[in-house]
């Protein structure tokens, strides 16, 4: 699976220790920058080339990080095809892709610690999506709203 990963400075420190445990457990890692720290940086000019990655399909599922979260799936969720939420807590990391085809992750680098982090993206990377009749309903009537 090819993981596409982003963050800015508030979710920087977060996202170097998310890269080297994806490479760690043998995923292939894109890595979207930011590629240093500079705290002037915007979260849109590294979540939004992130997005379409996952979108277009050149990366299976995202991963973003900002200092909240908040700020990544704003952006994330403006860009058509993707499904973006701000994860807090294991059953939401996996449940979001189970029933909601969840492909990008938001996670808050100044709220979580590492292995919190760690533990909700082996739950997001680990499900996949039950193709439910009444979850395919229901991100229909999500996915028309691209088309208005
Ligand atoms: C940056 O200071 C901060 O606002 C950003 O990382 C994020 O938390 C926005 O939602």
């Amino acid at each position: 699976m090819k993981i596409g990963i982003a963050a800015d400075h508030g979710g920087y420190a977060l996202k170097e220790s998310l890269v080297r445990y994806l490479q760690s457990r043998n995923y292939d890692v894109k890595d979207f920058g930011a590629h240093s720290l500079d705290d002037q940086d915007d979260y849109p000019d590294f979540v939004v080339p992130l997005a379409k990655a996952v979108a277009s399909g050149e990366v299976d599922r995202g991963i973003a990080v900002c200092g909240s979260g908040v700020g990544a799936s704003i952006a994330a969720n403006k860009v058509k095809g993707v499904r973006a939420a701000l994860i807090s807590d294991p059953f939401s990391a996996r449940q979001g892709v189970e029933d909601d085809d969840m492909n990008l992750i938001c996670l808050g680098g100044r709220v979580i610690g590492e292995r919190l982090a760690e533990v909700f993206v082996d739950g997001f990377l680990n499900a996949t999506f039950s193709g439910a009749e009444r979850h395919k309903r229901r991100l229909a009537k999500v996915a028309n709203l691209e088309n208005q």
